[in-house]
């Protein structure tokens, strides 16, 4: 099995207008030199002018988060096709913080999901345990039956990639030993190669909570780790090209 090219990823949050867009231009503009590849996803807002930014270069645009569904009476929702009519060709789909705050389960985000392969979209699918649940021994249980079912039939390596992102870890600038990354990347691995064959031994398996410049090294030599979903530190082009160094 050869690794796959790493993809940093970057989640923006609720951050940003259009004068952080330089940042995304400093960004592409060295993202020719660089040896993984590059996904940033601002607030939908920012979607289009940031795909009409890189065009040219080989830095892509994702949206935080989509509808299930094709069109319909959703007000104030996004629907998959209109991220891929404004230039996104990435979708973080799952992110704990969703979950928390709009109870989004596991079959909402595999519907998600769906609705971006449709789409044409690249899903993101976020899975992580908390504090509570790595200290009750169940974290390995827990992420892999998220996994199992925010995953839909028909996810591949080119559609799909994993962010595993400890709650715990997120913006707090705390990070899992690396053999606790090891241990569940491993277990990410031995589901998604069982489910998917050749598909799920290939798709990139990201690590994200509290990855910076210091640390990406280390956290890019643990195996099975395809990348990083980045969030404080992808705001500003300098530390985040730092990461994207590292891999
Ligand atoms: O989606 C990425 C995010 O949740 C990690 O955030 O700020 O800890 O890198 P941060």
């Amino acid at each position: 099995h050869t690794a796959p090219r790493k993809l940093i990823a970057g989640n923006w949050k609720m951050n940003g207008v259009g004068a952080a867009l330089a940042e995304i231009e400093a960004m592409a503009a060295a993202a020719e030199r660089l040896s993984c590849d590059l996904v940033l996803c601002p607030a939908f807002t920012l979607i289009e002018r940031a795909a009409g930014l890189v065009r040219d270069t080989p830095v892509r645009i994702g949206a935080q988060d989509c509808h299930a569904q094709p069109a319909g009476a959703f007000t104030g929702d996004i629907s998959a096709d209109m991220l891929a009519d404004a230039g996104a060709s990435h979708v973080i789909i799952g992110h704990s913080e969703r979950r928390m705050a709009y109870a989004e389960a596991n079959e909402q985000v595999a519907a998600k999901a769906l609705a971006a392969y449709r789409a044409g979209l690249t899903a993101i699918i976020c899975v992580g345990e908390t504090e509570a649940q790595r200290d009750a021994g169940r974290a390995l249980d827990i992420v892999v039956a998220q996994l199992s079912a925010s995953l839909p039939d028909g996810a591949t390596a080119a559609n799909t990639a994993i962010a595993y992102e400890p709650v715990w870890a997120i913006g707090t600038g705390r990070v899992p030993a690396e053999a606790q990354i090891a241990d569940m990347h491993a277990a990410m691995r031995q589901h998604l190669s069982a489910r998917f064959g050749m598909e799920g031994g290939q798709m990139r398996l990201l690590y994200g909570g509290s990855v910076k410049a210091a640390n990406a090294a280390d956290i890019f030599a643990v195996p099975h780790v395809d990348g990083a979903l980045v969030g404080g530190a992808s705001l500003k082009a300098a530390d985040f090209l730092g990461i994207a160094a590292a891999a």
